[in-house]
C-alpha cells in the first residue's frame, strides 16, 4: 500500500494491477483534486483495505488477477460494505460498465478520460455520498416518531382507542407486556392529540433511585437536602405544554405515590423543599406491564391513584395474539435496521415468514423481533432473508409448537420435528413409558434429558 497525503479529508482507494498507472492516479487526485489516495494491485487486497482504512470512494479496475473486479463488488455487497464505487476500464467495453454497475457500482469512467474529469466524478460521488448519510440520518430521525406497525383487528382496535383518547386531557394508562410498543403508543397519544407540538417527556420510574425519584418528577429548591445545590424543574414542569410519560408507574415507591396522587388532583406541583406551587398542564400518560389491581391487593400500589389513571385505558396486545402482523412488522424493521446498518434492505422469504409467526414472541414481543431482524441481516449473505437466516432457537421451537398443535408439517424443520416428536413417543411406548429405561435406550445422558425433549414438544404422560 502506497498512500499519497491530501488536504480535503476524503479518501480514495485506486485499484489497479498496473502500479505505475495506480500512483501516477494517485499523484494526480493529490495534486489536482487535494484528495488522499491509497493503491491496492488486487482484488484482495483491496477487501483488505476496505475493512481497515477509512476509505471514503474506490476507482476499480475490472480486469484484476485473482479476485476481480466484480468480484470486489459482489463480496461488497455481501459483507455491507457501502463505499462508493467507481470503475475505470480500459477496453471501454459498455457491457462490463453497465454488470458492474448492477453490482453496484455507482458509475464509470474510461482511462483514457483526463485527470480533470475523473476529479469532477469523485468530488460528484461523495457529495451524493454525503447527501444520502444526511437523508438517512433524517429518516432516522423522523422514524423515531414512527407509527404503530400492523393492521390486525387488535391493532386497529390499538388505534381506534388512541384516535379517541389522544385529544382526551385526562391521563390515560397504557398496558402490555415488556416490549410490546407502550412507549411508541404513549408518543401517538402524544403526537395525534392538542399537544403535539409541546415535548414528549418520558421518566422511567423503574430506573431511577428512590431516593431520587421525587426530585425527578417534582423538582427540588436549592438546599431542599443534601446535595441539592441549585434548583431544579422537575419533569412535570419540563413537560409543560407537552405530554409527559410515567414509565413503569407500579414501580413508584409508596411516598412519591402519594405526591403523584396529589399533583394529579390538584393540577399544581410543589418543588421539593419550596412551597410556591407551579400550574401543571402537561398531560399525563402512564404505562406499566403489570397488573395494578394485584399490585393494589398486594399492598404496593394505592387504590386512590389507580384510580385517577385508569379511568382511560389502552391495551397493546402482545405479539402472539396478533401474529398475523409479524410479516408487516418484520419488513418494517428490516427497512429502518438496514438504514441504520447502511446496508441495502433484503427481501425476507415466505418461508422465512412462516417460521417467525409460528414462534410465540413470548419473552420481549415486538422488541424480540427486532433483535431477531437484526440477527438475522448479519446473518444473511445473500439478498433474500431464508429460514436458514432464522435464528436456530426461534426456528426449532416454532415448528415443534406448529407440530404440536397437530397441523401438518411442510417445511423441513417442521418435519425434523415431528420426526423427533414420532421418535420419541415410539420410544416411550416400547418402554412402558419409564423414563430413565427411554433415555437409556435413546442414548440421552440421563432422565432429565429426555424430560427437556418431552416438554418442548409437549408430550406428556397423558399421550400414553
Ligand atoms: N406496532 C409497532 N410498530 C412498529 N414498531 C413497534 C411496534 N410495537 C413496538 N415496536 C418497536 O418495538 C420496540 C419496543 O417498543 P416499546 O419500547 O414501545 O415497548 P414497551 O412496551 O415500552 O417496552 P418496555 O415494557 O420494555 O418498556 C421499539 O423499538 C418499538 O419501536
Ligand atoms: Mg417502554
Amino acid at each position: 500500500m502506497q498512500r499519497d497525503g491530501g488536504g480535503s479529508g476524503n479518501l480514495v482507494l485506486i485499484v489497479d494491477d498496473v502500479a505505475a498507472l495506480a500512483q501516477q492516479y494517485a499523484y494526480d487526485l493529490r495534486r489536482l483534486g487535494a484528495l488522499e489516495a491509497i493503491t491496492a494491485a488486487d482484488g484482495a487486497a483491496a477487501l483488505e483495505l476496505l475493512a481497515t482504512e477509512p476509505v471514503d470512494c474506490v476507482i476499480l479496475d475490472l480486469e484484476l488477477p485473482g479476485t476481480d473486479g466484480f468480484e470486489v463488488l459482489r463480496t461488497m455487497e455481501r459483507r455491507g460494505i457501502r463505499v462508493p464505487v467507481i470503475v475505470y476500464t480500459g477496453t471501454g467495453s459498455y457491457d462490463r460498465c453497465a454488470q458492474a454497475v448492477r453490482l453496484g457500482a455507482r458509475s464509470f469512467i474510461d482511462k483514457a478520460e483526463p485527470m480533470e474529469r475523473v476529479v469532477q466524478e469523485i468530488r460528484t460521488t461523495l457529495e451524493r455520498e454525503r447527501l444520502h448519510r444526511e437523508v438517512a440520518a433524517l429518516e432516522r430521525e423522523a422514524g423515531r416518531d414512527s407509527p404503530l406497525i400492523g393492521s390486525s383487528p387488535a391493532m386497529e382496535t390499538v388505534r381506534a382507542a388512541i384516535a379517541k383518547l389522544a385529544s382526551v386531557p385526562a391521563p390515560v394508562l397504557v398496558v402490555g407486556e415488556s416490549g410490546s410498543g407502550k412507549e411508541l403508543v404513549a408518543r401517538e397519544l402524544h403526537r395525534l392529540g392538542p399537544v403535539a407540538r409541546g415535548p414528549f417527556l418520558a421518566v422511567n420510574c423503574a430506573a431511577l433511585p428512590h431516593e431520587l425519584v421525587e426530585s425527578e418528577l417534582f423538582g427540588h429548591e436549592r438546599g431542599a437536602f443534601t446535595g441539592a445545590v441549585a434548583v431544579r424543574k422537575g419533569a412535570f414542569e419540563a413537560a409543560a405544554g407537552g405530554t409527559l410519560l410515567l414509565d413503569e408507574i407500579g414501580e413508584l415507591p409508596l411516598p412519591a405515590q402519594a405526591k403523584l396522587l396529589r399533583v394529579l388532583e390538584q393540577r399544581e406541583v410543589t418543588r421539593l423543599g419550596g412551597n410556591r406551587t407551579v400550574r401543571v398542564d402537561a398531560r399525563v400518560v402512564a404505562a406499566t406491564n403489570r397488573d395494578l389491581d394485584a399490585e393494589v391487593r398486594g399492598g404496593r400500589f394505592r387504590e386512590d391513584l389507580l384510580y385517577r389513571v385508569n379511568a382511560h385505558v389502552v391495551r397493546v396486545p402482545p405479539l402472539c395474539d396478533r401474529l398475523s402482523d409479524v410479516p408487516e412488522l418484520t419488513h418494517h424493521l428490516v427497512a429502518v435496521t438496514s438504514a441504520r446498518f447502511r446496508m441495502r434492505p433484503k427481501r425476507v422469504s415466505a418461508a422465512a415468514l412462516e417460521c417467525l409467526m409460528a414462534y410465540e414472541w413470548r419473552a420481549n414481543n415486538v422488541r424480540e423481533l427486532r433483535n431477531v431482524v437484526e440477527r438475522m441481516l448479519i446473518a444473511c449473505e445473500g439478498e433474500e432473508i431464508g429460514p436458514d437466516d432464522v435464528p436456530a432457537d426461534i426456528r426449532d421451537d416454532g415448528a415443534e409448537r406448529h407440530v404440536r398443535a397437530g397441523e401438518p408439517a411442510r417445511t423441513f424443520h417442521e418435519r425434523r420435528a415431528e420426526a423427533e416428536r414420532q421418535i420419541v413417543l415410539a420410544a416411550l411406548g416400547r418402554n412402558d413409558w419409564h423414563v430413565t429405561r427411554t433415555a437409556a435406550e435413546l442414548g440421552l445422558a440421563d432422565h432429565a434429558s429426555l424430560l427437556k425433549i418431552m416438554r418442548r414438544h409437549g408430550i406428556s404422560r397423558a399421550e400414553r
